[in-house]
């Protein structure tokens, strides 16, 4: 549905707008992604089928797109060393599935992504366990799935592993999370190595010299190594080589003192993607290049037999390739600083995205269900949720043509949405579709409202 043109909403030329609404940045839209007819395509499918199918909001996900990150971080880190997909940023089974058959491990920090993991059929050897506050059933749970290696957060979190252990007579293999003091230069909410946050053992204090010894003096745990998770959304990788510095550093004091050496070394995610055209992130080759040579090199100068690495990538795996589709519900011109901003209002919000209401996020996002020779205007997009910070794309340029009835697609939204969604005002939570090769099946099933009904016990 289409109405006539708002010429009053309309940005002047020479704005900073962008030369064509319509154009698609391969850096920033999955790879799938075309113009068919003047129509988003993903997957070679016409995003206003995928919406009389799933219904909007949708969250549209090229497993292509997924699978080939997977093998790029893969054979960036090459046979000797490890990619692990973080759960985090994604978590259905079958997302699960492509990642393990592409030769990834998998993160998983809760146990609902545990759960989830072993649901698929994952082994549980290719699984590591997050978290800093993990229950004791999760622990034992992890235990006795045979997890392959649990991360040590927290003193407390020592004393009761080794006691699980002790009682299963079992010998989990550990890494001790350290926090290394590095400025991961992101937001600070996405910030995890700097010493005034909850993750891990300060290296600094010497908090992580003294879990190491606490672990290695536990027959029932099993060090494996170390692990440390700087930030996400990370797009400066020499912030990754300082933290590797470092780690390298406190293998080699372990060794001094124990005569130990770690055979692993957890490096985490947090690799960058590009949301916007002003986004520059490294590509898997380049990390995996600073990454090892700063470990390389750290290691011969300290005489360590080199350990094998692990990343986690999360983001970088899953949010490119993932578009999230909504109708337009209604539009406003509003006035601000002698100018024109458009409202515009679509049938979602911060409950299927809360990164820019909680990061302040930003997003590209183009009309999708057909293409505009309008000139563009100023336009937010924004949710359907009783909060004016229900802002899903702050600043996009959109035809001044934009109608109720068309269908708008943000792009990059498979990383940290759907996984961080919510019922806030009791809105049911969007379906996830995947889309390959002129087909499309559901990932996750749209809720009903009487999913949102269910647990209210009045
Ligand atoms: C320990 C750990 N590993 C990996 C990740 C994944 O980060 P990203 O999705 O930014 O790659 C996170 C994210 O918070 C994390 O906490």
């Amino acid at each position: 549905m289409t109405s006539a043109a708002r010429p009053a909403g309309a940005s002047p030329p020479g704005d900073g707008s962008p030369a064509d609404l319509n154009a698609l940045d391969p850096a920033i839209w999955p790879r799938s992604a075309r113009r068919a007819g003047g129509v988003l395509t993903i997957g070679g499918l016409d995003v206003r089928d995928l919406a009389s199918e799933f219904g909007t909001p949708l969250f549209a996900c090229d497993e292509n797109d997924f699978r080939a990150r997977c093998r790029e971080f893969r054979s960036a880190f090459g046979d000797r060393d490890a990619v692990c997909y973080a759960a985090k940023a994604f978590c259905s089974r079958e997302v699960l599935r492509w990642a393990a058959a592409e030769g990834l491990g998998v993160d998983v920090c809760t146990e609902g992504e545990l759960e989830t993991a072993l649901s698929a059929g994952l082994p549980g050897p290719i699984l590591t366990l997050h978290g800093n506050n993990k229950s004791v059933a999760e622990l034992a749970r992890a235990t006795d799935a045979g997890v392959g290696h649990i991360v040590l957060d927290s003193f407390e979190e020592i004393a009761r592993l080794a006691y699980l252990a002790e009682q299963r007579h079992t010998r989990p293999k550990v890494l001790v999370r350290v926090t290394t003091g590095v400025d991961a230069r992101t937001h600070e909410y996405i910030a995890t190595a700097h010493d005034d946050q909850k993750f891990g053992f300060s290296l600094a204090s010497g908090a992580a010299a003294e879990a190491v010894r606490r672990v290695i003096a536990c027959p029932d745990l099993e060090l494996a190594g170390l692990h440390s998770h700087i930030g996400s959304q990370i797009t400066d990788p020499t912030r990754f080589q300082s933290a590797a510095e470092l780690m390298a550093g406190l293998a080699a004091a372990i060794r001094d003192e124990h005569g130990v050496e770690i055979a692993e070394l957890d490096l985490g995610g947090g690799f960058g993607i590009a949301y916007t055209a002003g986004d520059h992130p490294a590509d898997p080759l380049r990390i995996a290049r600073i990454l090892t040579s700063t470990v390389d090199a750290a290691c011969a100068a300290a005489g360590l037999t080199r350990p094998r690495l692990t990343v986690e990538p999360g983001r970088a795996i899953a949010g490119p390739g993932t578009i999230t589709l909504y109708e337009v519900g209604t539009i406003k011109d509003v006035p601000f600083d002698g100018g024109l901003r458009s409202y515009v209002s679509v049938d979602g919000g911060m409950s299927d995205n809360i990164r820019t209401a909680l990061y302040d996020a930003r997003y590209t996002c183009v009309l999708a269900s057909r293409e505009s020779t309008a000139p563009p205007a100023l336009s937010r997009v924004v949710g359907r949720h009783c909060e004016s910070g229900d802002i899903v794309v702050r600043d996009a340029y959109l035809p001044a043509d934009l109608a109720p009835g068309d269908l708008l697609a943000v792009a990059a939204t498979g990383a940290y949405c759907r996984s961080a969604a919510s019922n806030y005002n009791h809105v049911p939570r969007p379906a996830v579709a995947a889309v390959r090769d002129g087909s499309a099946r559901t990932l996750v099933r749209r809720e009903t409202m009487e999913d949102v009904l269910r647990l209210d016990a009045g």
